[in-house]
């Protein structure tokens, strides 16, 4: 087993990926004292094939836990959600020595995780993520909340869970579309952060689009390490933090103006990550031969790295970008590469460059 920690002084935890985890779910929840009773959050999809494992790990612990089980899909982040969700908590009496149990996807994550920031102004929660996605990106660092109409993540808070456990086999139910957008998330850390870990996966692709485990658990410990650090130096992102965002300022506005549902997180953020490379070349001299690589390792992930974008479209996307929680004082902040495995936040960026990358 890989365990990976963050150290946020005494609100830190720990990281656990293995296979077969989702097993130890009631004697880690009983070992870390979490509380009495607890409610799993799961949503149909997820819970179909993990809520009877995880039910059962918790009874055997000593649990007696509620499920609350919410449609699949971004359409469950919102906060008539959150009021059924705490509602049902409420129903079946959880009180302030309960804790909550993510078990599911980001969204699932996102939203179980505000839900235990804001129930009885906050209770322990431990997070199962079972996409690729979640396990080494939404389910660390803290950062929960759901949409609005205007816009992506608007409501929210920074809430550590007391454990993450990523269970390697969880992957292996998950749709290879899922799959293939989690692997955005992938090659963004080797992007910001780890010009190693870019190379291990242009050589290694292939053996990670067939789950291998051995092959996966390093690389999602990696990923998961280097969120992990980077949150503990910023946790409420005043700055280095901000680094996570390369290719979510466009990814998110993409999201927003074709409606949650249209292109997958991971694939929207791909599209916005080969933009941002292209941006990093004009303004901060990224070599053309690392955006070629950006660009060709999205492509063999299976991932898009362009859209096309009518006029309407276009203003759209634009409209989505100024609402954006990365936009101060009227301007378009990106986070940009110097080279693969070096960026720099806050870069301003003007919004016809942006359209000419998105057109060419
Ligand atoms: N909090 C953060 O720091 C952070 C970071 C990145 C993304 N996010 C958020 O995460 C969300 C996307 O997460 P996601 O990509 O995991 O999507 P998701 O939670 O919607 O899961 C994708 C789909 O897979 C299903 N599913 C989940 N696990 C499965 C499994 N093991 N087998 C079969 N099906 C399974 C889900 O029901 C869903 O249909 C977005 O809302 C995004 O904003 C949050
Ligand atoms: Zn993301």
């Amino acid at each position: 087993m890989r365990t990976v920690s963050v150290q946020l002084g005494n609100r830190s935890y720990m990281i656990r990926i293995a296979p077969g985890l989702l097993k130890q779910l009631g004697g880690e929840c009983a070992r870390l004292q979490l509380g009495d009773r607890c409610a799993i959050i799961t949503d149909t999809n997820a819970g179909k094939h993990f809520a009877k494992p995880a039910h059962e790990s918790l009874v055997k612990a000593g649990f007696e836990p509620v499920l609350v089980t919410v449609q699949p899909g971004e359409k469950s982040k919102r906060i008539s959600v959150v009021e059924k969700c705490c509602g049902q908590l409420a129903l079946h009496r959880l009180e302030r020595k309960s804790f909550i149990i993510a078990l599911g996807g980001g969204v699932v994550g996102d939203l179980a995780g505000f839900v235990a920031a804001t129930y009885l102004r906050g209770i322990p929660f431990v997070q199962v993520p079972t996409t690729l996605l979640a396990q080494m990106d939404s389910s660390v660092g803290g950062k929960t909340g759901v949409n609005l109409r205007a816009g992506k993540n608007l409501v929210g808070a920074f809430y550590q869970p007391r454990l993450v456990l990523c269970d390697l086999d969880a992957l292996r139910t998950l749709p290879e579309r899922e799959f293939r957008a989690g692997l955005a998330e992938v090659i963004k850390y080797g992007i910001i952060y780890d010009a190693k870990l870019f190379a291990q996966l242009e050589r290694d692709l292939p053996k990670i689009l067939k789950r291998d485990q051995k092959t996966l658990a390093p690389v999602v410990a990696r990923c998961c390490e280097i969120k992990a650090e980077v949150v503990a130096q910023d946790e409420t992102e005043s700055g280095l933090r901000a680094i996570l965002n390369f290719g979510h300022t466009i990814g998110h506005a993409i999201e927003n103006s074709f409606g949650y549902g249209k292109f997958l997180h991971g694939e929207a953020i791909a599209i916005g990550q080969v933009a941002a490379a292209k941006l990093s070349q004009k303004i901060l001299g990224l070599p053309e031969r690392d955006v070629g690589r950006i660009e060709n390792l999205f492509g063999q992930a299976g991932l898009p790295a362009r859209i096309n974008l009518n006029s309407a479209r276009r203003k759209n996307l634009f409209t989505a970008m100024r609402l954006d929680k990365k936009v101060s004082g009227g301007e378009v902040k990106f986070v940009l590469a110097e080279k693969i495995g070096k960026v720099a936040w806050g870069q301003k960026v003007s919004a016809a460059m942006i359209e000419e990358v998105l057109a060419g």
